[in-house]
C-alpha cells in the first residue's frame, strides 16, 4: 500500500481525498496520515510474528516515532502496546488508554520520579539500563508495597550499518550493559522478592536494511538466554528492539517484516526454540510511509551556481535532513513545465535548513503545493520552535474522509509557559 494516488487529470489523493483540498482546508505545512497504512504496517508485524509465536510474541509500537494520542489508538485497537523513554511518553501511552501491562519503558537516565511514576501506574516492564537505576528501583520499592517486572538490556555488540547517532548496538555505547555486567546485574535481582526479572532486552540501531544484524542478534540473545538456564534463572520475554528501515527514497531498499519475522524465528528454532515471548518495538517502520508533509512553495531564486525553491515550513517540522543528512522524495503540484535542478530550502535561519538538495522537477510557481514522503516517523516528534514556528497540524484520511487529529498551534501558543 502506497498511500499516494494519482490518476491523469485527477487530484493528488491520498486515503482517498485531494492533497490540494487538504492544504486548502487546514493551511501549510500540515502533515498528513493515512490510517490505512498504519493498519496496514500494524497487521503485517502481528501476522508474520504470529506465524511462528502463535501468541507467544508482543508488538510494542516506540511511540518515540510519532506520539499521538490517535495513533496509539489505533495501534491499541490491533493489540500493539506501546515502548516509551521517557515519563512523558508514558503519560502519553496511559493518556491513549493503552493497558499498563502492555507498556515497556526503556532509557539510560532515568529519574527517580520517572521510575516511581512507572510502578505506581504498574507497567508491564521496566527495562533496566545499569546498576545506578536499580538501585533506584529498589530504593523507590523500599518505600511501597508493590512488585516491578524487568527486562535487563544488554550491548550485543552489534554494529549495524545506519547513521552513527542511531546506531545502539555497538560496544562503544550509552545504552545498555556488557552482557558479563549484565549477568552480574541480574544475579542481584533474583536476590530481590520484589523485583521480578523476566527477561532480556536489546535494540541495535534504527534505520537498518540487513537482517542478518538481526539474526546475529538472536545468536547473542540465545547465548545469555542459555547462560541464564544454567544458573536457573529462568528467561520469559527476550526483546529484539525497532529499529527496521523503511525507503526514503528509490535507491532505499528495506527488508520485509515478515523476512525479518521468519529470518529470526528460524535462528531462535535452531539455538534454544520458541519457549519464550518475542518482543519487539518497532516505531519508523509502523509509521514513517503512513505520513506526508504538505507545503506550499513560498519564494524562487536562480543563483548562477544554484537554483533554489523555498517553502512555509522546514527544519522545525523536519529536522532529520539537517541533523542526520537524511534524505527525502518530494513531488510538486504545478502547472509549470520548465524541468530544472534546484534545492528545496526551508524558511528557517540556517543555511543547513536545505529539505533537499539539488532536487530535479518541475520548476514551480509562488504558491504551488510541495509534498514530501515518508515523513510519518521521527518529524512530528522532532519538531521544534526554531523561529517561533507555530506546530502544523496532523490530519488522519481515510476512505475519503478527513479530520483533525493535531491541532495548528498558533502564536499564543508560542509563548507557552513564559512569564
Ligand atoms: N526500541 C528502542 C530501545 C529504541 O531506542 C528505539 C528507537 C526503537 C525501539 C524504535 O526504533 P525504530 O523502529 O523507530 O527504528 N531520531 C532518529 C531515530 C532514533 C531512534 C531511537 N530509538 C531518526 O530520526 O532517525
Amino acid at each position: 500500500v502506497y498511500p499516494i494516488t494519482f490518476k491523469k487529470d485527477e487530484d493528488y489523493k491520498i486515503g482517498g481525498v485531494s492533497i490540494p483540498y487538504l492544504g486548502e482546508k487546514y493551511g501549510t505545512p500540515l502533515y498528513i496520515l493515512d490510517k490505512e497504512t498504519l493498519i496496514f504496517q500494524a497487521q503485517k508485524y502481528i501476522n508474520s510474528w504470529k506465524k511462528y509465536y502463535k501468541n507467544k510474541y508482543k508488538v510494542l509500537f516506540a511511540i518515540k516515532a510519532l506520539p499521538i494520542l490517535e495513533v496509539i489508538r489505533i495501534f491499541k485497537n490491533y493489540g500493539l502496546g506501546a515502548l516509551v523513554s521517557t515519563g512523558g511518553e508514558l503519560y502519553i501511552a496511559l493518556s491513549a488508554n493503552v493497558p499498563s501491562e502492555d507498556i515497556y519503558f526503556h532509557g539510560n537516565a532515568k529519574t527517580l520520579k520517572e521510575i516511581e511514576y512507572a510502578i505506581d501506574q504498574k507497567v508491564g516492564a521496566i527495562i533496566i539500563d545499569n546498576f545506578d537505576e536499580y538501585e533506584k528501583i529498589k530504593y523507590v520499592l523500599s518505600k511501597k508495597d508493590t512488585k516491578v517486572k524487568v527486562l535487563v538490556r544488554i550491548i550485543p555488540n552489534i554494529e549495524v550499518n545506519t547513521h552513527k547517532s542511531i546506531r545502539t548496538g555497538q560496544t562503544d555505547t550509552k545504552f545498555g550493559l556488557p552482557i558479563e555486567q549484565a549477568l552480574v546485574l541480574i544475579e542481584k535481582i533474583n536476590t530481590e522478592k520484589n523485583i521480578i526479572f523476566k527477561g532480556i532486552h536489546s535494540h541495535i540501531g534504527s534505520q537498518i536494511f540487513d537482517i542478518s544484524a538481526y539474526v546475529k542478534l538472536s545468536e547473542v540473545l540465545s547465548e545469555v538466554y542459555k547462560e541464564l538456564n544454567s544458573k536457573n534463572i529462568t528467561v520469559e520475554e527476550m526483546s529484539i528492539g525497532g529499529g527496521l528501515g523503511v525507503a526514503y527514497t528509490k535507491e532505499d531498499n528495506p527488508p520485509d517484516i515478515e523476512d525479518l519475522a521468519r529470518e529470526v524465528s528460524n535462528k531462535f528454532s535452531e539455538t534454544i526454540g520458541h519457549n519464550f515471548k518475542l518482543i519487539c518495538e518497532p516505531g519508523r517502520s509502523l509509521v514513517g510511509r503512513a505520513g506526508i508533509t504538505l507545503y506550499r512553495i513560498e519564494s524562487r531564486k536562480e543563483l548562477g551556481i544554484r537554483k533554489y525553491v523555498s517553502v512555509d515550513g522546514g527544519m522545525s517540522d523536519n529536522i532529520r535532513p539537517s541533523l542526520y543528512g537524511a534524505k527525502y522524495s518530494a513531488l510538486i503540484i504545478t502547472k509549470g513545465d520548465r524541468e530544472e535542478i534546484f534545492s528545496i530550502a526551508g524558511k528557517h535561519c540556517e543555511s543547513g535548513d536545505i529539505l533537499i538538495k539539488d532536487f530535479s522537477g518541475l520548476w514551480p510557481n509562488p504558491g504551488d503545493y510541495l509534498i514530501t514522503f515518508t515523513t510519518g516517523a521521527y518529524n512530528f516528534s522532532m519538531y521544534t520552535w526554531y523561529n517561533a514556528t507555530p506546530r502544523p497540524a496532523v490530519v488522519l484520511v481515510e476512505n475519503g474522509k478527513d479530520r483533525i487529529i493535531v491541532k495548528r498551534e498558533n502564536y499564543e501558543d508560542l509563548l507557552g509557559g513564559q512569564i
